[in-house]
């Protein structure tokens, strides 16, 4: 499998701390791989790097064989890539078929499509995580799983080939985390996305992921499958415990 991303030797410094630290790693196209590491590590820092939110100080980042380092994120969305939220960022006045409406006019499939075929798109996806009966409600007015929800239709409609979820499972209740795995399943089959995906959850990452990178003060720590990075003697010392199988 070629690799669809290739990060190299990234680096970001906020003030005096050091978020990441030379960090490398690849993505194979149509994996999913887990991204770990305990609080404060440099996950959320790699991913805004890597959709251009923030710039890196140092290294370089290419999508399927572009340079997209010093690329806004509305260009790297065009190219495949899109992500979503640590902590849903909704646009609070907006309807949901507003919100993913307007992903979908900003998408990799943008060839001037008129705002009722994007709209007719967005009610699919809208449709696909769950949320049509609710199409016609303001983002606001949504619970926090449906924001959720909302974030990921957002970025389906983009049409992406390569998908970056930061923590779907963070605020739901245990039912609600269960079924955001599954549509982050479903959607990778359905779409024939790669994942890159962080969860503080083992459990679902073991199972859900090919491969894993553990990192920890910005530095790699680990890689490997699954099974070989929970078994990692470095990863147990930083983040996992020893019990960690036990509370799993
Ligand atoms: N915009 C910022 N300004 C200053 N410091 C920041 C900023 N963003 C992140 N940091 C710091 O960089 C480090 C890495 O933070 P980051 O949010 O990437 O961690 P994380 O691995 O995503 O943690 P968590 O698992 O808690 O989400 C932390 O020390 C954090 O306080
Ligand atoms: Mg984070």
């Amino acid at each position: 499998m070629k690799d669809i991303l290739k990060v190299k030797n990234l680096s970001k410094n906020f003030g005096g701390i050091v978020a990441v630290r030379d960090l490398s790693f690849e993505i194979k196209e149509g994996e999913t791989l887990g991204f770990i590491g305990p609080n404060g590590a440099g996950k959320s820092t790699v991913v805004n790097i890597l959709s251009g939110l923030i710039p890196a100080d140092k290294g370089e980042v290419e999508l399927d064989g572009v340079n997209i380092t010093h690329m806004k994120p509305y260009q790297r969305a065009r190219l495949g890539l899109a992500r979503t939220y640590q902590i849903p960022r909704p646009f609070p006045e907006l309807t949901a078929l507003a919100s993913v409406t307007v992903s979908a006019l900003c998408g990799k499939k943008r060839k001037n499509q008129s705002f009722e075929d994007a709209a007719v798109e967005a009610t699919h996806y809208l449709e696909f995580v769950g949320l049509f009966s609710k199409r016609n409600i303001l983002a606001r007015d949504l619970t926090f799983y449906e924001l959720r929800m909302l974030e990921l239709a957002r970025a389906l409609a983009t049409t992406p080939k390569i998908l970056f979820i930061d923590e779907v499972m963070a605020g739901l209740n245990p039912g609600e985390a269960n079924r955001a795995v599954k549509m982050i399943a479903k959607a990778k089959e359905q779409f024939g996305l790669t994942i890159f995906w962080i969860e503080h959850v083992m459990a679902v990452l073991v199972e859900a992921a090919d491969r894993i990178v553990a990192i920890h003060y910005g530095s790699k720590l680990a890689e490997g499958t699954p099974d070989e990075v929970v078994n990692n003697d470095a990863v147990i010392e930083a983040y996992l415990g020893r019990g960690w199988k036990e509370y799993a």
